[in-house]
């Protein structure tokens, strides 16, 4: 008897252009195009494995050992939905094939982070998901292709299907077919880029994105501006940052669209507060970091970025690393020894922990 079964990985990424609004909500079409970097670090991953089996019944999910219903209509069930749809092309052109298409599924995802690390679990999550059920519908689809079912699970699943610098082109057809992510350059091409994790809060995040951008978008003034003459200029200019390994122009770019994205939340109606005072310390620390290397001639050494939620993501070159980490270790002493899972200066990255 055969076994049709897959296992695959992908990792998070986390935004320096912000995605934030959505033009269509049941296809996940954004406002505004995004660019982010996918973290290429082991211990940020989502592992999933799918199994069809003539046996199963219905479509089952387990995230971290707990079943989880798959909700008619719901992202989960038009991701897998649209998987099927795409084997079965394939099973239409080759008649030798087994119908996997017609089995249900059973499948199991895992994060290998804490979800109280407060990091954002669905880019990864949606993203392995899809990347298992390609691979065990031997689907020949690019990251590209199926970038655009990542999307309709949760909008920046779709830059996760690739590592390194990527862009989510927002599209403009009606039907989301060429809203899609795309590589702007391999981790390779920069290898000298680390993120350091800073975790403010582990608390569950007060708005969530998918309702907190929605509000936005009904309600604020300044989303318009930003879609319409901002964005466009910054994804350029970031892809020639990133292009020419221009840390200076990458550092300015980032900071000024996470600023740029919390503005929004906070015109907003109610207004939506993501960062807290630890966030904004944060902030002055590196932008005073920054100042006084540009005082003595130097150039910028960090970038800020957040998303929904508290914590700090800072981008910096590695030769900078080491002073970053003792500035925050001094500025917010460590109510925990400092965590350093993957040996803190000389590895991949670094992750730390801030307590509040
Ligand atoms: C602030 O992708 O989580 O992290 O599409 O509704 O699932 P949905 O939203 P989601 O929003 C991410 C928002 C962000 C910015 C970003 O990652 O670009």
């Amino acid at each position: 008897m055969s076994v049709y079964q897959a296992t695959t990985s992908a990792p998070v990424n986390i935004a320096c252009i912000k995605y934030w609004g959505k033009r269509d909500t049941k296809l996940i079409l954004p406002t505004n195009s995004s660019l982010s970097v996918t973290l290429d670090q082991d211990h940020l991953r989502s592992t999933t494995t799918s199994r069809a089996d003539p046996s199963f019944k219905k479509d089952r999910l387990w995230l971290n050992g707990v079943e989880e219903e798959i909700k008619d209509g719901g992202r989960m069930a038009t991701c897998i939905q649209e998987m099927k749809r795409l084997r079965k092309e394939v099973e239409a052109k080759d008649s030798s094939l087994p119908k996997l298409s017609g089995y249900a599924v059973h499948i199991c995802s895992r994060n290998n982070f804490p979800t109280a690390a407060g990091l954002a679990s669905s880019a990864s999550g949606f993203a392995a998901l899809v990347s298992s059920l390609a691979a065990l519908y031997a689907l020949p689809a690019t990251p590209s292709e199926l970038s655009l079912i990542a999307r309709q699970g949760s909008g920046s699943a779709c830059r996760s299907l690739f590592g390194g610098f990527v862009a989510w082109q927002m599209g403009f057809k009606p039907d989301g077919s060429d809203s899609l992510a795309i590589e702007v350059a391999p981790r390779e091409h920069w290898p000298d880029i680390h993120a350091l994790i800073c975790v403010v809060s582990d608390d569950k995040k007060g708005t969530s994105s998918t309702s907190g951008m929605q509000r936005t978008v009904e309600t604020s003034a300044l989303l318009q501006h930003r879609i319409a003459h901002v964005v466009p200029a910054r994804m350029e200019a970031i892809t020639a940052a990133i292009l020419a390994r221009d840390f200076d122009a990458f550092a300015r770019i980032t900071m000024q669209d996470s600023n740029q994205f919390h503005a929004v939340a906070l015109d907003t109606d109610p207004p939506i507060f993501y960062m807290n005072d630890v966030s904004r310390a944060i902030i002055a620390l590196i932008v005073e970091y920054n100042r006084v290397s540009v005082a003595n001639g130097g150039k910028l050494k960090a970038a800020y970025t957040y998303d929904a939620g508290p914590n700090a993501v800072i981008y910096a070159p590695k030769e900078n690393l080491k002073e970053i980490v003792e500035l925050i270790i001094n500025y917010f002493p460590q109510a925990e020894p400092f965590k350093d899972p993957f040996g803190l200066f000389g590895a991949a990255g670094v992750q730390g922990k801030v307590v509040d």
